[in-house]
């Protein structure tokens, strides 16, 4: 396994085993910020309309494939619809907006970035088979490549396989040690369905990379924390996430190929405590 491997989607394409997030301003930070990474190695980008940069990371994407030498079929890129575009007509338009803003010929994946659910709309189960039929034209089409799930929980994604033709590859969740869903990705993964972990660092104040026993086990590898939380998710054969701006920190992330975290230590990592993190609910949350 190195940063070059891939997971073989439900649908037989390929994704990275390591990605890169970008929930960064848009603009000249982020068009560096996926320079900078693709140019250290990730070849996974995630973002989203939400995160409002996606003419930033497209330009990111195309101007590191020519820096770097490599053609479009290298990078896999990832973006999600929006809760205020949910439903058939809307996702349509939104998939054709995220296209033209990306400057992309296709998407290798889009998501429902969350479900709608029962809390906010009677008819939530119909909501999201209407936004997954309008991906599932343009999978059909080619212009994405796969498509799948952000934040389904157990009900959420059975019943839109129940409701729809193509099964999701992939349900993207909050991941990480304080917050380690077993049993959401354990749901995803019986039914097919790839995980990968969102906020792999814990988010603002989480204190994920001030663990003592992150820390601890690090010094044991020689390795930062960060570095310890990705190759936790690596070895869970959970797609990290690992957003950051900083060049140094974007290269080293990366750098979790050279050693292995043992079943003891995996095991401390996967008892550390619940803290106070960013979880929503996808049951309660506003869709
Ligand atoms: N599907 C969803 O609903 C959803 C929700 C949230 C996020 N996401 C995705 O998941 C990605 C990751 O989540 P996130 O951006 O919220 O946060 P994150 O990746 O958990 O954490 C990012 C923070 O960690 C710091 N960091 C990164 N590497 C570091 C290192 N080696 N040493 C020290 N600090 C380091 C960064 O600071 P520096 O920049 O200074 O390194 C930044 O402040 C997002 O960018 C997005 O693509 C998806």
């Amino acid at each position: 396994m190195d940063k070059n491997s891939t997971y073989t989607l439900n649908n037989g394409y390929q994704i990275p085993i390591v990605g890169f997030g970008t929930i960064i301003p848009k603009g000249v930070e982020t068009v560096d910020a996926v320079k900078n990474a693709i140019a250290s190695g990730y070849r996974l980008i995630d973002t989203a309309t939400a995160y409002d940069n996606e003419e930033s990371v497209g330009q990111g994407v195309r101007e590191a494939i020519d820096e770097n030498g490599l053609s479009r079929d290298d990078i896999f890129v990832t973006t999600k619809v929006w809760n205020d575009h949910h439903g058939y007509k809307k996702t349509k338009q939104s998939i054709e907006d995220s296209l033209e803003r990306l400057g992309l010929d296709y998407l290798d994946m889009y998501l429902i970035h969350w479900p709608a659910n029962k809390m906010w709309h009677e008819d939530w189960r119909e909501i999201n088979a209407s936004t997954w039929l309008a991906m599932e034209e343009y999978y059909k089409k080619g212009l994405i490549k796969a498509i799948g799930v952000s934040n389904f929980d157990g009900s959420q994604l059975s019943s839109l396989i129940v409701d729809s033709e193509v099964k999701p590859v992939v349900n993207q969740l909050e991941y990480h040690p304080g917050f380690a869903q077993r049993k959401a990705a354990d749901y995803s993964r019986d039914l097919g369905v790839n995980v990968e972990a969102w906020r792999a660092f814990g988010g603002p104040g989480s204190g994920v990379l001030h663990d003592l026993d992150i820390i601890k086990i690090g010094k044991k590898y020689k390795k930062s924390a960060s570095q310890v939380v990705i190759r936790w998710l690596v070895q869970k054969e959970i797609i990290p996430l690992a957003k950051s701006t900083n060049p140094d920190h974007i290269s080293d992330n990366l750098d979790v190929f050279d050693f292995e975290l043992n079943p003891e230590d995996m095991q401390i990592i996967d008892g550390i405590s619940y803290r106070k993190t960013t979880f929503f609910d996808p049951e309660t949350y506003h869709s």
